[in-house]
């Protein structure tokens, strides 16, 4: 063994010659020889703590195996309560709302029995090293290559997993529901169809079917749920409405809230002339979508879902507050200024046997700002 410069300026010793078939030699003699040929010096090595075999050791054992079965448990609660849990919104006092938040435990949960597991594991059980390396440049020649195998097999057995199958055990329990964490999303969507009854096509307006097989329209009710005839909005005027249905004023149906306007005479000319050549944007058919002189738009704004909800009487435009998108409230309230791009969706209007007004059917353009699965 000598002492030679390297490249850095340091010196570092040149390992003497190793037979790594000789049974004699320690695979540890290896271990450090073929660190010294890739110009690393263990300088330090501290056997490990406790003592191999002791009582310390059996329970800093069966501690750390606690913490990886823990976690998997924790990863397992996570996975069945994403699929089991009630999640979708009710209106009242209902688990849905702990939802989220036992998602959060569980998952914080599991990740942090894992990390004190493995911190535990590495501080208490694994010996003490210290290595210095020379860096070098290069590829690997085939000796190091050798050499690195030797390592990584002393090392698995450092780990001590072959002599402790319990940690190794627990350590896969533990890890094979974590992993199905990240596969939970993905397989989430093929168990539960977010889009199932089309909530996002389908608002509050949308006709009640009996289980006759009748149809029942929706009343336009104010926010106390009495319902609204002709007469209630004076020419000019305009009003927030809600779909006459329980909780139809309440967040359960967020997406429903509509401006009804009572348009002066000529403006209601231009509106229903307007109605029939459309947006030029689609093709939906808006013949019949006023009633009289009475025409009603969704106040979710298209661009990012803000209260489209300040009326300018005089030139009948629609302004959103959020980013100062105006709409056009004769022209089938199509933007014509700010960000948003697509039209408000308008309510087809008519009247019940009692002089109410009620909604023809649910809006036919989706509600509020544009998403991937739009048509
Ligand atoms: Fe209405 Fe942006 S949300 S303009």
């Amino acid at each position: 063994m000598s002492l030679q410069n390297g490249s850095n300026g340091t010196q570092h010793r040149v390992p003497a010659e190793i037979d790594y078939d000789d049974p004699r030699t320690t695979r540890f003699e290896k271990v450090r020889a073929a660190a010294r040929e890739d110009g690393v010096e263990i300088v330090h090595y501290e056997p490990q703590f406790p003592p191999k075999g002791s009582r310390v050791e059996r329970r800093l054992t069966r501690t750390v195996s606690s913490l990886f079965l823990l976690s998997g448990l924790f990863a397992t609660a996570f996975v069945v309560i994403y699929i089991v849990w009630p999640w979708q919104w009710d209106p009242g006092d209902t688990w849905e709302r702990f939802y989220t938040p036992l998602l959060g435990l569980t998952l914080g949960l599991s990740l942090l029995c894992i990390a004190i597991g493995v911190l535990s594991w590495g501080k208490k059980l694994l010996p003490r090293e210290v290595s210095i390396q020379d860096r070098h440049d290069g590829g690997a020649p085939e000796s190091d290559r050798r050499a690195v195998g030797t390592t990584l097999g002393y090392m698995v057995d450092e780990l001590g997993v072959k002599r402790r199958p319990l940690l190794g055990l627990s350590l896969a329990a533990g890890l094979a529901p974590v992993a199905a964490l990240a596969a939970a999303p993905l397989i989430g969507g093929l168990i539960k169809n977010p889009h199932a009854n089309n909530q996002m096509f389908v608002t509050g307006w949308a006709p009640i079917k009996g289980a006759d097989g009748s149809t029942r329209l929706v009343r336009l009710t104010r926010e106390d749920g009495t319902p609204i005839r002709p007469a209630d909005v004076s020419t000019g005027g305009q009003m927030t409405v809600f779909p006459g249905i329980p909780g139809g004023a309440s967040n359960a149906h967020a997406d429903s809230p509509t401006l009804l306007i009572h348009l002066r005479p000529d403006d209601a000319q231009v509106a229903r002339a307007n109605n029939l050549k459309g947006t030029g944007k689609d093709d939906l058919d808006r013949s019949g979508y006023m009633y009289g002189d009475f025409i009603a738009y969704s106040k979710i704004c298209t661009h990012a879902g803000c209260p489209a909800s300040l009326y300018e009487q005089q030139t009948n435009r629609l302004l959103c507050p959020c980013h100062q998108s105006q709409f056009l409230i004769t022209d089938n309230a199509k933007p014509i200024f700010g960000p948003a791009s697509r039209a408000l969706p308008q309510l087809p209007l008519g009247v019940d046997e009692e002089g109410y007004l009620v909604a023809k059917s649910d809006f036919q353009a989706t509600v509020g700002p544009d998403f991937w699965e739009r048509p």
